[in-house]
């Protein structure tokens, strides 16, 4: 199996991140590090340890990581998330303690240690990322790839020019961007695709588990926040996105574009400009997801979960 570490701030999206990577056969998941975005950081952790209570894993390993942006002002998604950052469910209890390591000297040092190249996701403000390149130059080598939830081809869901997690913190996402290693970018113009549909939801509910049962509650409060905020029918389910394209990346269409994270604009500060059309004189520094196998998506996160519920 993939060698992956997961970057994230669980979030009800993040949450079935990180079970499709643990119901994968394909993915080895080494580890989790958290960032503050869809709720305070030590929520985060928190979080991740309880969906990992969750699938019965408390041997994977979660780090605590960023508390804040690299620069500016921390912006936190509880609009969408709740309070907690994962409302609408009753998650159980961690079963262990997260680990001593900060999420950038954890990351390091699993990086340094992997015997082989390991993929890196991130699925929230990409700060931990960010510093972890910034500082430790001599762990590029053992990244195969840095596959991120963020930003868009189009317009954002935070800002009317930026999304989310590139909104929470556009000099990390700059930082990466401009880092030279293998980045594949799953935006809003990709994840828009993966809607969490009534029938979905039915799915997910029907697999009589603890699992499905979680998932189908966390995307009842999703649908009802997207709805309220966004006006969508169903709630977008971003973050799996990610993994998926890594256990089975014929599912998404790809371009290879530059892309730059807009740290500056008075209006856009945190919108991703990205060249699919070679309008500027710019070298590629990334795969853009494009279209999403909707129904494969669907039963390749729902088969995952039923395999960590049963
Ligand atoms: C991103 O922001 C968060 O709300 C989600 O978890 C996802 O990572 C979507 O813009
Ligand atoms: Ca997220």
């Amino acid at each position: 199996p993939m060698p992956v570490l997961l970057d994230c701030d669980p979030g009800h999206d993040d949450a079935i991140a990180i079970l499709l990577a643990l119901g994968s056969p394909h993915i080895d998941l080494l580890g989790i590090t958290t960032t503050f975005g869809n709720c305070r950081v030590e929520k985060a952790t928190y979080n991740a340890q309880r969906i990992l209570a969750l699938a019965d894993r408390p041997d994977v390993p979660v780090a605590t990581g960023a508390a804040a942006p690299l620069a500016g002002e921390i912006h936190i998604g509880d609009f969408i998330h709740g309070a907690t950052g994962i409302d609408g469910t009753d998650l159980p209890e961690p079963l262990a303690a997260p680990v001593s390591l900060g999420a950038v000297e954890f990351l390091r040092t699993s990086l340094l240690a992997a015997p082989d190249p390991v993929t890196v996701v991130a699925t929230g403000p990409i700060t931990n990322i960010a510093r972890l390149l910034r500082d430790n130059p001599e762990v590029g080598p053992k990244i195969a790839e840095i596959v991120f939830m963020g930003g868009s081809t189009e317009r954002g869901n935070t800002t009317p020019a930026a999304e989310f997690n590139a909104y929470a913190d556009p000099e990390a996402l700059d930082i990466v961007l401009t880092s030279g290693l293998p980045i594949r970018m799953v935006g809003l113009n990709l994840s828009h695709q993966a809607l969490a549909t009534p029938d979905v939801v039915a799915r997910m509910r029907a697999m009589e588990n603890p699992v499905g049962r979680a998932c189908a509650d966390l995307m009842g409060f999703f649908g009802g926040t997207y709805s309220d905020v966004f006006d969508f029918a169903a709630p977008p389910v971003h973050d799996p996105c990610t993994i998926a394209a890594l256990i089975d990346p014929g599912l998404i269409t790809w371009q290879k574009s530059f892309v730059a994270a807009e740290t500056e604009g008075r209006w856009t500060r945190g919108a991703t400009v990205v060249d699919l059309h070679e309008r500027l004189d710019e070298p590629p520094n990334a795969q853009v997801a494009l279209t999403l196998d909707v129904e494969g998506y669907w039963d390749l996160v729902l088969d995952a979960l039923d395999r960590v519920g049963s």
